[in-house]
């Protein structure tokens, strides 16, 4: 396992470029189960999540081949239609492969993903869509089994908007007969990737990015043909706060503000200084960081995805922020190692509230998730002194690179395996 260690206080200058999203690869991926012969996407993410994905299309039957950021799936000779538990414990997105195996080959066992650090995560609603759609589901020593002969199609209201429960309906859809409405869709942008890519390939939807969702379905979807991820959002907020954590100037290509708007208007109120300048995105950090409340919400709301990375920096704000989780009951995980660090924060159900300190301090702290991990550097980069961070491996499964990109923006951070003693 590694770790990282990192000596902070160092403001951080230069330029890195930002790759696509995880969270858009992930279905667009999965996505291929519906097409026939060979698909090439490009943009795709160089991170472990990305990785387990492709492992999973492989365990199916799937030929997949990566040349930088492009990938070519071929998804000629599927013949096991199986998600193992193997590969779903390590990444919940598996369960995407669940619509388009059922939608194209009437047949889906796919390992039901138990509880995870962030909280319990169900997958009812996904399960609910599909038996609407006409699909037989059976729960068999933990694994969900799916059977259809052809869905069709119906009307899908969410109680709550889930992004892969929307995903994996939109996925099934395309391919079923008749239309399908989701109502109380999930909005957010990787929703509407994937959308678009379906479309570019022959589906027939409307109103992606939007509450209600409208899919006619079609008999057949052509291979996908060079279709460009967009650009990761929650990397790019990632980098913001620390360009403003430790007052540093960054510079980000490859990317726009466009999906950040609730991210940035806090982070500007917090007097960091965000700017479109050509192909990227320009942040300025500021002396003395201003407290800002932020609630989680679904897209276009502050998103719980960077709820972790906002409170490391409110940690050394001027005053109190209250932070507010809405969407995971258990996305608190942080908090007892960001203390560790003397941050002075107090949790009440689900709310937080940091009152800032001067400065924070260098400790050895344990990465729980992949936003936490992040939120864990970020602290790092601020501190005085040295931090280690065990259990890098959750920030791996979805950071491309990080520690280079910080390395090459000039903060002092290695990757050192557990073992070795600094
Ligand atoms: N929910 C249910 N039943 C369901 C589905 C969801 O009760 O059948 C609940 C969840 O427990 C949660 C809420 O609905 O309280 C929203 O969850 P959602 O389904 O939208 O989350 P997800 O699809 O499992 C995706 C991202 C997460 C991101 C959330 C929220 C992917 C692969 N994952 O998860 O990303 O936090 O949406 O935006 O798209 C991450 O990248 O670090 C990450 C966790």
């Amino acid at each position: 396992m590694d770790k990282f260690v990192i000596k902070g206080g160092i403001p951080l200058r230069g330029t890195i470029r930002i790759g696509g999203a995880k969270n858009a690869a992930l279905p667009i991926m999965a996505a291929c189960l519906l097409c026939s012969s060979k698909n090439t996407i490009l943009n795709i993410p160089d991170m472990k999540d990305v990785k387990t994905m492709q492992r999973l299309l492989e365990h199916m039957g799937a030929q997949t081949q990566k040349e930088g950021s492009s990938l070519t799936i071929d998804t000629t000779d599927i013949k096991n239609f199986i998600a193992p538990y193997e590969l779903v414990k390590t990444m919940r997105a598996s369960v995407l492969v669940l619509g388009p195996l059922l939608a194209r080959y009437g047949f889906a066992k796919v390992s039901l993903p138990g509880g995870c650090a962030i909280g319990a995560r169900p997958i009812n609603l996904h399960l609910m869509g599909l038996q609407k759609m006409g699909a037989d589901i059976q729960l068999e020593s933990g694994y969900v089994v799916a059977k259809a002969d052809r869905l069709k199609g119906a009307v899908i209201n969410f109680d709550i908007p889930t992004v892969t429960g929307t995903e994996n309906i939109m996925m099934s859809a395309v391919l079923a007969k008749g239309t399908t409405v989701i109502e109380n869709a999930a909005m957010e942008p990787e929703v509407e990737d994937l959308a678009r890519c379906l479309q570019s390939v022959g589906a027939k939807i409307n109103g992606a990015g939007q509450r209600l969702i409208e899919i006619e379905g079609v008999d057949y979807l052509k291979p996908i043909n060079m279709y460009e991820i967009i650009p990761d959002r929650i990397q790019i907020g990632t980098y913001m706060t620390i360009a403003g954590i430790t007052n540093g100037e960054i510079v980000m290509k490859g990317c726009s503000i466009k999906h950040l708007e609730a991210v940035v208007e806090k982070l500007t109120n917090t007097g960091i200084v965000v700017q479109s300048i050509q192909d990227g995105i320009k942040v300025k950090g500021c002396e003395e960081i201003r407290s800002q409340d932020i609630k989680t919400m679904p897209y276009p709301g502050f998103p719980t995805d960077m709820q972790a990375q906002f409170m490391a920096l409110m940690t050394v704000a001027n005053g109190t922020s209250v932070i507010k989780e809405n969407i995971f009951e258990n996305r608190f995980m942080h908090v007892a190692e960001l203390r560790r660090m003397g941050a002075d924060i107090s949790i009440d159900g689900s709310v937080a509230t940091v009152r800032g300190v001067k400065r924070l301090k260098g400790a050895p702290v344990m990465a729980t998730d992949l936003r936490a991990s992040a939120s864990l550097v970020i602290a790092a980069l601020k501190a005085e002194g040295q931090t280690t961070i065990y259990r890098i491996y959750h920030l791996d499964r979805g950071y491309e690179r990080m520690d280079e990109n910080l390395r090459l923006l000039g903060a002092d951070i290695q990757r050192l395996k557990d073992d070795v003693q600094v």
